[in-house]
């Protein structure tokens, strides 16, 4: 069996990737570590990348259409992992998952309609509604036992009138897996209310052992009757430069008016690589994605132990799936303004800072990325952990 190699270092500067590349233009400096933008620093897989220049070897590179062998291979990872059993017919190609939420809330809401999110999360869940001229209701998530929590109380007052729920499943910022009864209280709140609920689960195959994902669709036929998933091959392989994602939907009125719409518009077309990356990556995936999951596992370890012996006054909440930690510094007394300006001048480590996952209430929190080598993460929290001793 191959074995992969996740400490690595791998240069990825002047490859015009975000995460690098970008740094000067949004920090005014190029000496800083990236653990922002949510891609991995590893190597996308060998398979993944002998697919891409297979295809290139034939020189014509006209349109393209999703051939069988990619349908296949998205049906039969989504029915493997997920317990969901579906064709083609209820699936459709989308350029990534961002856009699919846009595509969605376009087509299925009108201005000034309401649009529920949990917050904190992914900020483009509170960019899409604000605008396109919906209007965004926040219900604050709570943290128990280190771990993210819906206010159920709250959350059923804010569902009222509102059209959409979109939901991060697992939760983006922190990896927090739902469960079931989780899901079901969210499906039984919607389906009163007649909300559409959006399921991103782009991080659904990061899922960290023991844990486990529940597609949101499968918890019950309520759920399945009210709702659009998105899943996608671009996080778990390392592939998200290709802008790849399938949008799955159940219900035949809501597939037809969702699917019609994209088709009409001509927004959710795909490009040879992103159909032949996905297919590669689906099909050969396994076992690369068991490897770098335990290598994962070991740096949430690392930063778990780290935090509790060198700067223990953090609240974090661990990723349970994924490689994004969110970590509360606020004990530390270090006024929000200053602390990120120590984090990027004097740590030189660049974080996503909390307020842009909901606001002043985030203020003190900052999300790192994880996924790393090793050796580039003990680097980091020992650069973070001098600049809070003074
Ligand atoms: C929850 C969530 N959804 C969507 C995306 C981005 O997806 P895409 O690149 O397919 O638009 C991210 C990336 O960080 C994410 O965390």
């Amino acid at each position: 069996m191959k074995h992969y190699d996740f400490d690595e270092t791998i240069d990825r500067r002047g490859t015009d990737c975000v995460k690098w590349d970008a740094l000067p233009a949004m920090y005014g400096r190029d000496d800083l570590t990236p653990m922002w933008v949510a891609d991995m620093d590893f190597r996308s897989p060998d398979f993944v990348m002998e697919a891409i220049r297979r295809r290139c070897d034939h020189e014509v590179l006209g349109y393209t259409m999703p051939s069988e062998g990619y349908w296949h291979a998205v049906t039969a990872w989504l029915a493997q992992r997920y317990d969901i059993h579906t064709t083609k017919e209820s699936l459709h190609f989308i350029p990534g998952i961002v856009a699919g939420i846009s595509y969605a809330l376009l087509c299925l809401t009108s201005p000034g309609d309401k649009v529920l999110v949990t917050t904190p999360v992914y900020p483009p869940f509170l960019n899409l509604p604000r605008e396109s001229g919906r209007e965004l209701v926040c219900s604050q998530l709570h943290t128990t036992n280190n771990r993210f929590a819906v206010d159920f109380d709250d959350f059923e007052r804010k569902a009222d009138g509102c059209k959409v729920f979109i939901m991060s499943n697992p939760h983006n910022p922190a990896g927090t897996v739902w469960g079931n009864e989780v899901l079901q209280r969210i499906a039984d709140i919607c389906e009163r209310k007649g909300i559409i609920v959006i399921s991103d689960e782009i991080h659904a195959d990061l899922t960290l052992p023991p844990h486990n994902h529940l597609s949101y669709s499968t918890v019950s036929e309520t759920a399945a009757h009210h709702s659009i998933t998105f899943i996608a091959p671009s996080k778990t392989f390392n592939i998200a430069g290709l802008g790849s994602s399938v949008c799955f939907i159940p219900d035949d009125t809501l597939r037809k008016r969702f699917f019609g719409w994209l088709d009409a518009l001509g927004v959710a077309g795909g490009n040879i690589f992103a159909f032949t990356a996905a297919e590669a990556a689906f099909a050969h995936g396994e076992e690369w994605l068991k490897q770098m999951l335990d290598y994962l596992k070991g740096n949430v370890e690392t930063l778990r132990n780290f935090l509790a012996e060198r700067i223990p006054k953090v609240k974090a909440v661990m990723p349970e799936a994924s490689y994004l930690a969110w970590l509360d510094f606020a004990d530390y007394g270090i006024d929000h303004k200053v602390l990120a300006d120590r984090f990027i001048n004097e740590a030189r480590v660049v974080m996503n800072d909390g307020t842009t996952f909901g606001g002043e209430a985030y203020k003190c929190c900052f999300r790192l990325n994880l996924g790393c080598p090793r050796s580039s993460l003990v680097g980091v929290l020992e650069s973070i952990s001098r600049t809070l001793s003074h």
